[in-house]
């Protein structure tokens, strides 16, 4: 009886043993399966932290060529200065004699790329520094002197002058300067003097950016 019921104990333990044995190799297998999970996240974590980093580096890349770009294009936009204008916008009519000076509004504008002239007061503010061409034409009955010059910031650089011409006269002048940004550009009619103008424009003032410095 006592012997039986020993043989039947160990039956059961070496059962026992095997079963624990098997599920010690299951652990094992699973401990590794994990383990080559881990190395595979790793390297994940690895090729995306790379990723990000890249595709920042392209952000600010793109950002940056953006902002060129637009600096680029409106630089470009700004290189565009050019305008033309007669005195009158209809009509015919003198300008003077006046006993001051008179700066003459240029009413019929032909083009202002770039807007900077003001057909209001007669008056082209340079809108970016550079090399600039203005040229004036004066035209006037006779008896009277006709006087204009091109002024910049209020100083005199250069005129055209015909004194008391018998039937008509006729003056021109054109000069190339660097302005500064904000320079103030326009033609002045001297006292008692005077300019004529009707429908064929005989008076005018245009001025082009040459290149910017
Ligand atoms: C210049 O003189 C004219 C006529 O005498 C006058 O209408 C005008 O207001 C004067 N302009 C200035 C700036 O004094
Ligand atoms: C001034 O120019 C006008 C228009 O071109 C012309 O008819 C006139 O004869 C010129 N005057 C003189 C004095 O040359």
């Amino acid at each position: 009886m006592e012997v039986l019921l020993l043989a039947l104990l160990l039956c059961a333990g070496s059962s026992v043993a095997q079963d624990l044995w098997t599920a010690n190799m299951d652990i094992i297998a699973e401990l590794q399966k994990l383990k080559h999970m881990d190395e595979r996240i790793q390297k994940l974590e690895e090729t995306l932290t790379k990723v990000m980093s890249e595709n920042e580096a392209l952000k600010t890349l793109v950002q940056d060529s953006q902002s060129k770009l637009e600096t680029v294009q409106k630089e470009s936009e700004a290189k565009k200065v050019a305008f033309s204008a007669g005195l009158l916008a209809s009509g015919s009519k003198q300008t003077g004699p006046t006993n001051n000076l008179t700066i003459l509004e240029y009413k019929k504008v032909f083009s202002n790329v770039g807007s900077a002239y003001d057909s209001n007061t007669g008056i082209f503010t340079a809108p970016i520094k550079g090399a600039y061409y203005f040229r004036f034409y004066a035209h006037c009955h006779g008896k009277i002197t006709m006087a204009v010059s091109l002024v910049k910031n209020g100083v005199t650089q250069c005129s055209v002058y015909a004194w008391k011409p018998v039937s008509n006269g006729n003056g021109s002048n054109g000069v190339i300067l660097t302005l500064e940004i904000g320079d103030q550009i326009y033609t002045q009619l001297w006292k008692n003097t005077w300019v004529y103008d009707d429908p064929e424009s005989y008076t005018s003032f245009s001025g082009f950016l040459i290149f910017p410095l």
